[in-house]
């Protein structure tokens, strides 16, 4: 735009002021981060073969799998105590819990937040779903609400959220950029968005490599949008519970 009309002025003043508001207008442009791409890779045997900062993403898990969710050995391996409590829940908030597979989260936090709250339960399969409803009418919650999403979106209304949680499932997003965009733009201003990812480069963790994530990559992701680190927590078996702001 400065381009085009410095090249049609002629008057000197003129030119010297259109300079001068081009300079201005520089930083601000320089200061929106860019839209990271995608590459392709050979795709490896847990993976789609598509790149996204220098991380391969997985395959997405699939409802065949669902019964490995709801493992009986699941609360010493990952102590979800642990990961409740860092996320500091309180009655009355409104959670998304996104790639919410058979609930083994959802249920959780909806005690947590009691009937004056609101658990937003998001996945893309159908099936999961499905087992997720079957076992909350079980349980009798009845402040929990299924969300059907896409690779791209969560399908979440604006600024309703006052924390967004992923547990074992943003290393599978074959859509991470978007669809962390979509997440920050649910969460209220000053709402938290947190990741629980098994502890990538841990010859402890007995996960795939590419079903885990290093601190380092959730915040060189994380760092794309309009997220504030917060805090980590490490102090679980094989995972770790990173939290962002946003602003
Ligand atoms: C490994 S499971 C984890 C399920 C659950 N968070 C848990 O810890 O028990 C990952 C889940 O995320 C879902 N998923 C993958 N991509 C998704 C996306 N873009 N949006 C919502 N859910 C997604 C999968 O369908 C699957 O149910």
């Amino acid at each position: 735009m400065w381009g085009s009309l410095l090249s049609k002025c002629t008057s000197s003043p003129a030119r010297i002021i259109l300079w001068l508001l081009a300079a201005l207008a520089l930083p601000a442009a320089a200061a929106e981060p860019p839209t990271p791409h995608y590459t392709t890779v050979p795709a490896s045997p847990d993976g789609i073969g598509k790149v996204y900062l220098g991380r391969e993403i997985s395959h997405v898990m699939s409802f065949h799998g669902a019964p490995w969710l709801e493992r009986t050995e699941r609360p010493d391996e990952e102590r979800p105590d642990r990961v409740l409590r860092a996320l500091g829940l309180k009655a009355g908030m409104t959670v998304a819990d996104i790639g919410a597979g058979t609930g083994f989260y959802t249920w959780r936090i909806a005690q947590r937040i009691g009937a004056g709250g609101m658990v937003y339960a998001v996945d893309v399969q159908r099936e999961m779903l499905k087992a997720l409803e079957q076992q909350m009418s079980r349980r009798g919650a009845v402040n929990i609400k299924p969300v059907l999403g896409s690779d791209a979106d969560p399908k979440l209304p604006p600024g309703s959220l006052d924390l967004a949680l992923m547990v074992d499932v943003y290393h599978e997003f074959a859509q991470p950029y978007e669809m962390l965009a979509a997440i920050v733009r649910a969460v209220k201003p000053g709402g938290h968005v947190a990741f629980v990812e098994f502890r990538g480069n841990d010859p402890r963790v007995p996960i795939k490599p590419l079903h885990t994530m290093t601190e380092v990559q959730v915040r060189r992701e994380a760092a794309v949008h309009s997220l504030a680190w917060v805090a980590t927590t490490r102090d679980l078996p094989w995972q770790q519970v990173i939290v962002f702001r946003k602003p």
